[in-house]
């Protein structure tokens, strides 16, 4: 397309990627709505990818079975159940596009205006070549252009806009409310790679079928154009076809060509006068009779053009002919201006509303669902907070206590050293007294001893041996007899009083079974 917009001020542009998106913007307004959809597509991706990576911790995390486990089963479930759906919504937004319906009288133009908007004889038009269905043409990768019929999979290979016109009178099946889809290359035509679908419609003044084509083609169309002839005034069949329109739907965008302008230059002295009747009515129309719009933007929707110029330059400037060659009637290139002022606004209009109307409500959605995710994960968050706050405090307290137990320890070790020495003392000193006491009775002992004496060496010998183990013998059971009942009473005291001052600083069974057993536990 040939259009040149302003720039806007780069100067408030940062960074590489805004400034290529404003080149995209720049380009065409319906990048707005190409971007947009990139954008929205992206931050599912992103939403998708966060919420199945949230589902498996909070699904490990629920498993955990060591620690209290900081999920519930039906935050499990909940995060589980935004998968299925954010995968869905990601389905639906990347099949989104823009969707431009044209409605008129018969031979008012409207495949004339499709035609001119894509720059080719895509759409038969003329006598003999009468719309008879719904015309559905939308852009595909390929290099080849087919037709696609409702409830069929069948493609009907399309080389020349007359054999789709023969293709569609040659189908008995059709009527004026079935749908044919027409798949044209989109390297063939910018508006088609831009994700717009252009809907030619019969003329509404052959039908009785009104209703149902709004229900059919009408609900997701995001801008209606009413192909109007500008050589008659606007009629009942049009007016009333758009009332309808605006009752079952909200506030739709409706654009007015006065086509055949190009009528108007035969009758130049009119020309002024007829636009401004034109003009009225039709901003009335819209403004008062429908509402659709201020009256102030009226003048934004009603354009007076001639489709059938406008085709005709831009064919001739694809095959690298001039654009106003040809007869061509007086004031073409304001015309030609007017219906590239039409696009703009057209481009403008309908990528904006479709934005919001196809993606203002799943961004809602992906607003909630990260809300709810936001939520369970600070829910996690603190239950895990928690968690770690006790953990630490059952950390300190542990330590406290190893701290205690250790200095215990070494009070107790320290008692144990000095008891120890006392009782070695006492043992000393006890066996030491005694043995003082025995040696002073070890006449006693001597007196004791009867043996036959013979001063020979021989008996002298055997009776010192026998004297003195007599006297050890005597010696050891009158010690053990005076000391082991107090030793060992001594010793069994200090083994209680070592066992008694360990067993509080025991972990709880064993305290529990030294409770157990009678002895008070101590700390
Ligand atoms: P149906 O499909 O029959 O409802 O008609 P249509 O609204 O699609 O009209 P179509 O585009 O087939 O045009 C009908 C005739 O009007 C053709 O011969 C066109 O060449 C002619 N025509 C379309 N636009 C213009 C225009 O702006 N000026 C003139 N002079 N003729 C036009
Ligand atoms: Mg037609």
């Amino acid at each position: 397309m040939s259009l040149v917009f302003p720039r806007p001020n780069t100067n408030a542009v940062h960074g590489k990627k805004d400034k290529r998106l404003m080149a995209e913007v720049n380009a065409s307004p319906l990048k707005h709505f190409v971007t947009a959809k990139k954008k929205i597509n992206g931050i599912f991706e992103q939403l998708g990818a966060y919420v199945k990576e949230s589902t498996s911790f909070l699904d490990d995390s629920y498993k955990n079975e060591e620690l209290d486990p900081v999920t519930t089963e039906e935050q499990v479930l909940e995060v589980r159940g935004y998968l299925a759906k954010v995968a869905g919504i990601g389905e639906v937004l990347a099949r989104r596009h823009m969707k431009v319906v044209f409605f008129g009288r018969t031979s008012n133009g409207k495949s004339s205006v499709i035609n001119a908007m894509l720059c080719d004889k895509v759409l038969p038009s003329g006598i003999g070549h009468t719309t008879n269905c719904f015309l559905r043409v939308e852009g595909t990768d390929g290099n080849e252009a087919f037709l696609l019929t409702e409830g069929s999979e069948d493609r009907k290979s399309i080389k020349t806009v007359n054999q789709l016109a023969h293709a569609l009178h040659q189908d008995e099946d059709l009527d004026a409310g079935s749908l044919v889809c027409v798949m044209w290359p989109k390297a063939k035509c910018a508006l088609l790679r831009d994700d717009l679908v252009l809907v030619d419609s019969p003329g509404i003044d052959v039908t009785t079928e009104l209703d149902s084509w709004i229900d059919k083609f009408c609900q997701d169309a995001d801008v209606f154009v009413l192909v109007a002839n500008s050589e008659s005034t606007l009629m009942q069949t049009e007016k009333s076809f758009f009332h309808k329109v605006n009752e079952r739907l909200s506030s739709p965008n409706i654009f007015i060509l006065n086509n055949r302008w190009d009528a108007s230059a035969s009758e130049p002295e009119y020309m002024e006068e007829v636009r401004r009747q034109h003009m009225d009515r039709c901003s009335n129309f819209l403004v008062e009779e429908l509402g659709v719009v201020d009256r102030a933007q009226a003048s934004d929707r009603i354009f007076f053009v001639s489709a059938k110029e406008v085709l005709q330059a831009r064919v001739q400037k694809a095959q690298g002919m001039p654009e106003a060659g040809g007869a061509l009637a007086e004031g073409f290139q304001a015309r030609m201006f007017e219906f590239q002022n039409f696009e703009r606004r057209f481009e403008e209009c309908i990528s904006q509303s479709a934005v919001k109307t196809k993606f203002e409500q799943h961004t809602v959605r992906a607003k909630q669902i990260s809300e709810a995710l936001r939520r369970i994960m600070d829910s996690v968050h603190v239950a895990a907070q928690e968690q770690r706050i006790y953990c630490i405090e059952t950390k300190e307290d542990r330590q406290d206590r190893l701290e205690f137990i250790d200095k215990q320890l070494d009070l107790l070790t320290m008692d144990c050293k000095a008891k120890i020495k006392k009782i070695t003392e006492e043992v000393e000193r006890q066996v030491s007294n005694a043995m003082s006491e025995e040696i002073r009775k070890l006449y006693v002992l001597v007196e004791d001893f009867h043996m036959d004496f013979h001063p020979s060496s021989v008996v002298l010998k055997v009776y010192k041996n026998e004297l003195h183990r007599h006297v050890e013998e005597g010696l050891g059971s009158n010690m053990s007899g005076r000391c082991s009942t107090s030793i060992t009473s001594a010793l069994q005291a200090t083994q209680t009083d070592m066992i008694d001052g360990l067993k509080p600083l025991l972990p709880p069974p064993s305290q529990r079974a030294g409770r157990q057993a009678g002895s008070p536990a101590v700390l």
